[in-house]
């Protein structure tokens, strides 16, 4: 274990310091107007021309703090005394005119430097542990960076203070790597009740004297009572909130972000940088890590609630030293690729760190939703009467990937239809001997049943973001009633398909696991092999070639009813017509 306690009272000093010098900065800025929103461009701006279009030193906007906890609590005294005096002895006297400020701020980000390297983090363990291909050694990310892109980083925090150091070092790095200025985190704490606060206050000091540019909003939980929540809903709000500003910046400054990074859990700066760049290659929409938790001794593939792979199946719960015939992709090319470590095409995923291109969802007018005939059960109204093709009341991940597939179709179908109005619409992606349309289809099996309990008690907050494994349900395979259904008119696969991949590379984790063990687990050399060398080909690391069409049916695993995130699931396989979809929306 982490010597926690010494390293949290160094956190603790060294933490004085950049609030000290936080205060006064703030003191003696100029008030402005309404300095929470992002503010359009004036006429200074325009005149003096674009520059680094997200300088945190010239526009205050780009650094904002909203919704911070108040509250007083039993240290408070103790801090707020701790500070003033700190301040008055150690920084007041020695700040004596504007020549002095950049000494000062290179003793802050000193400090900053030894936080950050404070051993025993996990960041700091990051360029030793085991990557396929030598990948630690020999991939610097010098192309990436030189290409000067916008990132738009995202964080959900909802009681989950023991990996926000962590992310923040992780930011960090990034911001080392890819420029202050071409990077904007936005943090959203949803109601935290542990000390995600103070390491709050922690990141805005250190962004703040790093000149990134932030948003750091707490917002208070949309239904008081956790049993009377319905948690995707949830989820859809915190993270329609945490995107505020990446629309903001777009609406009033024209700004846009080439890629949006959701930091889950804990993953590797190196990692991250390669899923981004397995997701400009390959144009993808959604790139996923891969999350891995700790159970019972072993490390298994934990967000199962919003992963389908390209069959609409659902991941098994597989172990990280599984064999390919168990590996956690069913299908049988992603089962292929993943044992390569290669990036495979999914139907649907969210596990672990994420990277988004907006410019195919979010700057599309694609956000996140969910179900609305849940049952509240805390509402007088009755149960809903759901027909038994009723939409999938999943989480609004699989909602968003959905949309994403649609989106992409109905695209595809507007440029055919620009192009040549008089051919029929839906042709451009018909490649009869890959998919062949059997005229007389089976039907595609629905069922539904219980599932089994598959929640972990804990102590506390039930609702606390302790890895996605929270969501995790059983295997699928046993019990299912097969229940006939109209087939698809016109197959899936003639559409333009959504680029949604999973890289296995990119390993995300949890608080507790051993990252040496696991990242050997996954990549490390087999008794009596070789090192896995890069796989031949040109872009075969990083590319993939063939893009299947979405899968006609998928196994819907839905929350019908309110009781926070830890509510009972049910699941049963639902039709997915894109062609469907897309008449309905024309
Ligand atoms: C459920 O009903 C209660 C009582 O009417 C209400 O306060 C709560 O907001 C509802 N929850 C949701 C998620 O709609």
């Amino acid at each position: 274990m982490f010597p926690r306690r010494r390293s949290l009272s160094r956190i603790f000093v060294i933490l004085l310091i950049p609030l000290g010098l936080h205060f006064y900065l703030k003191s003696s800025w100029f008030a402005i107007t309404d300095p929470l929103e992002i503010q359009e461009n004036n006429v200074l701006d325009i005149v003096t021309g674009s520059g680094d279009l997200l300088d945190a030193r010239k526009h205050k906007f780009l650094q904002v703090r909203i919704g911070r906890d108040e509250r007083p609590d039993m240290f408070s005294d103790v801090i707020s005394n701790g500070l003033l005096d700190y301040w008055a002895r150690f920084q007041k006297p020695f700040i004596s005119n504007a020549d002095t400020s950049h000494m000062d701020a290179q003793s802050v980000l000193a400090s900053v430097e030894q936080l950050l390297s404070l051993n025993g983090w996990v960041a700091a363990m990051c360029p030793t542990l085991t990557r396929p291909f030598s990948q630690n050694k020999h991939d610097t990310y010098d192309d990436l960076v030189q290409q000067r892109r916008l990132y738009y980083f995202a964080i959900v925090i909802h009681s989950a203070d023991h990996f926000l150091v962590d992310q923040l070092a992780v930011i960090v790095q990034m911001a080392r790597r890819l420029g202050s200025s071409s990077i904007f985190v936005s943090m959203l704490d949803y109601d935290s009740t542990d000390s995600t606060e103070t390491l709050v206050d922690l990141c805005e000091a250190v962004l703040t004297l790093l000149g990134v540019p932030f948003r750091i909003r707490r917002v208070p939980r949309m239904t008081e009572d956790p049993a009377a929540a319905y948690y995707p809903l949830e989820e859809a709000h915190m993270r329609n909130l945490a995107l505020e500003p990446l629309k903001e910046l777009h609406q009033r400054r024209k700004i846009k972000f080439d890629r949006v990074i959701w930091l889950k859990g804990f993953t590797c700066p190196n990692d991250i940088l390669e899923n981004i760049k397995i997701s400009l290659t390959n144009e993808a929409a959604v790139v996923c890590g891969m999350d891995w938790a700790e159970y019972s001794g072993f490390f298994i593939f934990s967000d199962r609630w919003r992963t389908r792979d390209i069959n609409g199946d659902q991941f098994r719960q597989s172990k990280s030293s599984s064999k390919q015939d168990a590996a956690p992709p069913r299908d049988a090319i992603g089962a292929l690729r993943y044992s390569k470590h290669l990036p495979f095409q999914v139907f649907c995923c969210e596990s672990g760190t994420h990277v988004v291109d907006p410019a195919q969802s979010y700057y599309q007018g694609i956000n996140y939703r969910t179900g609305t005939d849940y049952h509240n059960l805390s509402s007088v109204d009755g149960v809903p009467n759901r027909p038994p093709d009723a939409p999938c009341l999943d989480s609004s991940q699989t909602w968003f990937c959905r949309d994403l597939w649609i989106h992409q179709a109905r695209e595809g179908v507007r440029e055919v239809e620009a192009m040549d109005s008089r051919k029929p619409v839906n042709k451009r992606h018909l490649d009869q001997d890959r998919h062949p349309v059997d005229p007389n289809p089976p039907p595609i099996p629905v069922a539904e049943r219980d599932s089994r309990h598959a929640r972990r008690q804990h102590k506390e907050d039930l609702d606390a973001n302790v890895g996605s494994d929270f969501d995790a349900m059983p295997d699928t395979d046993d019990g299912l009633a097969v229940v006939p259904t109209r087939r698809l008119s016109v197959p899936n696969s003639v559409f333009r398909p959504a680029r949604i991949l999973i890289n296995p590379r990119c390993v995300t984790t949890y608080a507790g696991v051993s990252h040496a063990q696991l990242a050997l687990d996954l990549f490390g050399p087999k008794k009596g092999e070789e090192e896995p060398s890069l796989p031949e080909s040109g872009g075969g690391k990083y590319t993939l070639d063939d893009w299947e069409g979405a899968p006609e049916s998928f196994v819907c695993q839905e929350q019908k009813s309110t009781g926070g995130r830890s509510a009972t699931k049910t699941q049963r396989r639902l039709g997915f017509s894109i062609y469907e979809e897309v008449e309905r929306l024309s």
